[in-house]
């Protein structure tokens, strides 16, 4: 099956260049979701985007996601910490998802450190700001 990617970004990161500039830097989520695009096809992987506020409907859209696309590159945003319904729809459809975290979790409060996400994830980008979303894309493109 040729390559393809959803990415999905979960709460509050509709509200990117706009939120706490200085921990997410200045670019908009339409910049991030334009950088991907055009990164991924040069690559000659299509991807899609999806943003949601709501931890039911990441759910329905990794459930969803299963037989369209191949990879998921996901920034759980705050679900990360919390959610064991988002780590089990990854498994249940055996998703291959690639976690990113644009700041620095492991370096900030406490309750940041845990992710449900990072055992079951095929790789976890950390810190890297929106270029590590770029690095899940390239690490996809390798992937076998
Ligand atoms: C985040 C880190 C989370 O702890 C936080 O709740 C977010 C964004 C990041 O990209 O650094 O919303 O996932």
């Amino acid at each position: 099956m040729k390559k393809s990617i959803l990415l999905l970004n979960g709460p509050n990161l509709n509200l990117l260049g706009m939120r706490e500039p200085e921990t997410y830097g200045s670019q908009t989520l339409a910049d991030v979701e334009a950088l991907c695009k055009e990164h991924a096809e040069k690559h000659g992987i299509t991807l899609e985007s999806f943003q949601s506020n709501h931890e039911g409907v990441l759910v329905d859209t990794i459930q969803q996601a299963k037989g369209v696309y191949t990879h998921i590159v996901m920034n759980p945003g705050a679900y990360t910490h919390t959610s064991i319904a988002i780590r089990d729809a990854i498994i249940g459809v055996e998703a291959k998802v690639y976690e990113v975290h644009i700041s620095n979790v492991y370096e900030r409060e406490e309750f940041r450190h845990h992710s449900y996400i990072s055992d079951i994830a095929k790789g976890t980008i950390v810190g890297k700001g929106v270029p590590g979303y770029l690095e899940a894309i390239d690490q996809i493109a390798e992937d076998k």
